[in-house]
């Protein structure tokens, strides 16, 4: 009789146990865990390095210290490894020696302990010289034109020329798309006269922070692999001393593409809701209601929500890499275009649904006082890049409206960049005609908001989801 999946990390030392290693109805097929070598089918050198990454006190580089890099090397310290991080940015390389952390996930004390332990954080990049493996979680956004950027990988490559040594791992954190590894990380360590495999190893592993929710580095499954089988083996040697639990593909583009399949899972996943919801509102259906039906079905189904768009630096972005790089070889990405196209155009829908809802109370929205609750592109995080409340709260106010924004999260610097008067109370929202939640942190009190303001539109259920049923909160 078929077992059910053994859940990943169950397998020895951490490594993950296939999950779909058996046979099911639906045809998934097997896969089994070929991806490591044997120790015994390693050459003695490269058995050394691999006994040293997992036995010794060693040392991690970290070129990039942002929301990737810096949770990574203070995992590092915390597990006993040397640390020595590497940024171009000064002030934030003082700012983190001194135990001053731009990061939400790391707390200045973390930080500071890291520090204490000897944690390194430099704009002297010859000091990766010294590191073991090279971590490199560096930006990799989009171009005017949405095609990748890759200059800060480049850049770090350049770096690794400079400093790379034999006996090092390097690994590539940052999302891009398949090939990348091998296109722009492998040739900067064969220019630095090394050979690969015998001098070093290069891996991608794609970086799975979740800001704002209690996972940590440590505790979120890695996924690696290596340009050859060997790095694979090096890479996660390494991993494991850095993760509860390291799951080895065959290579580095299955790697990169697995980072790519997690975020366009999510973009189309939430496009189709977000399309069902405009299908459920013309039927005068309440979409909500028929997502938590549906999900009382125990399997087969797993529920996604609407909401004012995406946003953040990885669901709007990273399924374009794979769709940029698919259209170079002439594969088509339809879902990810239909998904795009559904996300992208949710602001405009959010605006016709706030419209209308003024329009049945006597209020046009171009003299309407609006109270955006809520700038950051998700729950309890500070950032509102790419936040499609803030397209949201743009849209309200280029069709007139007087806009005014309240979120504890977002620095008042940063919000006011955007142009919007920002009010730090909630009482304020009675001089609203409407107040709009477009980020549902946990610290707003929504029973205070619905007390106060005449009417709230709800983008993100939150009032369901707490019980809260007052009349004048109406949901998307
Ligand atoms: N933030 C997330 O939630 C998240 C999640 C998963 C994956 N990622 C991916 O991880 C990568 C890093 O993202 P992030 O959010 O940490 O970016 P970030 O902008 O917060 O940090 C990047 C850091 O790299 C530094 N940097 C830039 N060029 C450099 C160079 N040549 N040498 C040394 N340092 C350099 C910058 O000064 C900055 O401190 C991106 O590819 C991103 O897509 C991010």
């Amino acid at each position: 009789m078929a077992q059910p999946p053994t859940p990943a990390g169950d397998g020895p030392d951490g490594l993950a146990t296939s999950t779909t290693d058996w046979p099911t109805p639906d045809g998934l097929g097997s896969t089994p865990q070929t991806a490591v070598p044997a120790d015994e089918q390693l050459a003695p050198a490269v058995r050394e390095v691999i006994d040293r990454l997992r036995d010794e006190r060693w040392t991690v580089g970290v070129i990039g210290l942002g929301y990737v890099g810096l949770p990574l090397a203070v995992a590092a310290s915390q597990r006993g490894l040397d640390v020595i991080g590497f940024d171009i940015d000064d002030a934030k390389v003082a700012a983190v020696s001194a135990g001053h952390s731009h990061v939400g996930d790391v707390d200045d004390d973390t930080l500071k302990a890291a520090v204490h332990a000897g944690a390194r954080f430099t704009t002297d990049q010859q000091q990766l010289s010294e590191a073991d493996a090279i971590l490199v979680a560096v930006p990799s956004p989009l171009g005017r034109n949405r095609q990748p950027d890759l200059s800060f990988i480049e850049a770090a490559a350049a770096t690794i020329t400079r400093v790379a040594r034999p006996g090092q791992l390097i690994s590539l954190e940052s999302t891009t798309y398949p090939g990348t590894t091998e296109d722009h990380l492998l040739p900067a360590v064969q220019a630095a006269g090394l050979t690969l495999d015998t001098d070093v190893f290069v891996t991608f592993s794609p970086e799975r922070v979740d800001p704002g929710n209690e996972l940590t580095t440590s505790s979120i499954p890695k996924v690696v692999g290596g340009v050859t089988p060997t790095s694979t083996a090096v890479g996660v040697a390494a991993y494991l001393r850095l993760v509860d639990t390291v799951h080895p593909v065959s290579t580095a583009r299955a790697a990169e593409l697995t980072k790519l399949l997690e975020n366009t899972y999510r973009a189309v996943n939430i496009a189709m809701v977000n399309e069902l919801t405009h299908v459920a509102d013309t039927f005068g259906i309440d979409i909500w209601e028929v997502i938590d039906a549906a999900a009382s079905k125990p399997f087969g189904f797993q529920p996604f929500y609407p909401g004012p768009g995406v946003g953040g630096h990885c669901i709007p972005l990273d399924p374009q890499f794979l769709a940029w790089r698919a259209r170079e070889l002439r594969t088509p990405t339809r879902f990810i275009d239909l998904a795009e196209d559904v996300n992208v155009h949710m602001p405009d829908y959010v605006v016709g649904r706030v419209t209308r809802l003024l329009n049945d109370v006597g209020t046009a929205v171009s003299r309407a006082r609006i109270l955006g609750v809520g700038a950051a592109y998700k729950r309890d995080v500070g950032d509102d890049r790419e936040s499609p409340a803030i397209d949201v709260l743009r849209l309200l106010r280029s069709a007139g409206a007087t806009v005014t924004v309240f979120d504890p999260h977002v620095p008042p610097d940063q919000l006011a960049r955007h142009g919007f008067d920002i009010v730090d109370d909630l009482t304020a929202a009675a001089d609203h005609d409407l107040a709009i939640v477009l980020t549902d942190h946990r610290s707003i009190d929504f029973a205070e908001l619905a007390e106060h303001a005449p009417r709230v539109f709800d983008t993100r259920g939150v009032y369901r989801r707490l019980g809260l049923h007052p009349s004048t909160v109406h949901h998307l």
